[in-house]
């Protein structure tokens, strides 16, 4: 792997989005519904950050890259619909404190967001390091622009994610 990848940043990114989702989800586990309001938005915004660079700036490029119409990164905002759904879910049951519904909409989101992060990691990031050729520093560039340039400023704290 090059030394400023996008596999190495983006997959940075959701180690972080995951503790900032632990974060989240352990102050609903512990019913402590104020702290897991104010996590979940912390949570929430990260990931919309990440999906929407995705979608915005990584996706058209390989798309443009690889001449795909219908292909993989469809697949990938497909599931990106189902995680915005699910984050509205998360946000009401969070506000009206019903526990074992935010715990159920949680596992879904955890499971589902487990098997996007790895086909992002496992294959798509490494294709686009691979492919993207004297445009990948200026794409690289522009979804450090978005997301903030080390994958912990737009959280506005350092994560731990033990990586
Ligand atoms: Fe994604
Ligand atoms: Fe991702």
């Amino acid at each position: 792997m090059r030394m400023d990848s996008i596999t190495d940043f983006m997959d940075k990114d959701h180690r972080i989005i995951d503790a900032l989702w632990k974060n989240a989800h352990d102050a609903a586990n512990n019913q402590a519904w104020l702290l897991a309001q104010d996590m979940l938005t912390i949570f929430t915004q990260a990931l919309l950050l990440h999906i929407d660079a995705e979608e915005d700036i990584l996706f058209p490029a390989i798309e443009e890259k690889q001449g795909w119409e219908e292909g993989p990164t469809s697949f990938m905002r497909h599931e990106h619909k189902q995680i915005r759904y699910q984050l509205q879910q998360l946000e009401k049951l969070a506000d009206t404190g019903e526990y074992h519904e935010f715990l159920k909409v949680g596992d879904l989101l955890t499971a589902l967001l487990a098997l996007h992060n790895s086909k992002e990691e496992k294959v798509l990031y490494p294709l686009c390091d691979q492919v993207m050729g004297i445009e990948h520093q200026e794409v690289l560039d522009l979804i450090k622009g978005r997301i903030g340039k080390d994958a912990h400023t737009h959280t506005g704290q350092k994560i731990e994610t033990g990586s």
